[in-house]
């Protein structure tokens, strides 16, 4: 099977099962963001403990293959890591997706690789980042309520 393929069934997968979707508990802390040229919509609730460590994720929304399974496999990528760490990922995730970075540097962050596609075709750059943007947001509210 090729690459492109392969990386395609992975957002497929990742479409019609989204993993971590579902409201978290009260406890985490809510944002909502849209992709205001589609209508596309996310809401990431997280929660983070006393050792700093990410210890929930969950989204629901509403919207294109590629922002839902994006969502999807960012809540899979960042799950259970410290906040600095996460920091670090959506950094470096949202760069490549914008062509910044090599395309493989992807692959250190699991299922997050298939979305090495989209980085030729920006209008869909822009549905992969929406939920690491998102999270970079609920990174920062949690920050503030410190
Ligand atoms: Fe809206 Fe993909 S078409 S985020």
């Amino acid at each position: 099977m090729a690459f492109e393929d392969l990386y395609q069934e992975i957002i497929l997968d990742h479409y019609k099962n989204p993993r971590n979707f579902g409201e978290g508990s009260p406890t985490c802390s809510a944002v909502e963001l849209d992709n205001p040229v589609c209508g596309d919509h996310i809401k990431l609730m997280l929660h983070v403990n006393e050792e700093g460590i990410v210890d929930e994720v969950q989204f629901t929304g509403s919207g294109c293959a590629i922002s839902m399974a994006s969502a999807s496999m960012m809540t899979e990528a960042i799950k259970g890591k410290k906040v600095v760490e996460v920091k670090a990922i959506a950094a470096k995730v949202i760069k490549t997706l914008r062509g910044e970075e090599p395309p493989k540097i992807l692959e250190n962050f699991g299922d997050v690789a298939a979305l090495q596609g989209v980085i030729k075709f920006p209008i869909r750059v822009k549905c992969a980042t929406l939920s690491w943007h998102a999270l970079e947001d609920a990174l920062a509210k949690i920050e503030r309520k410190k």
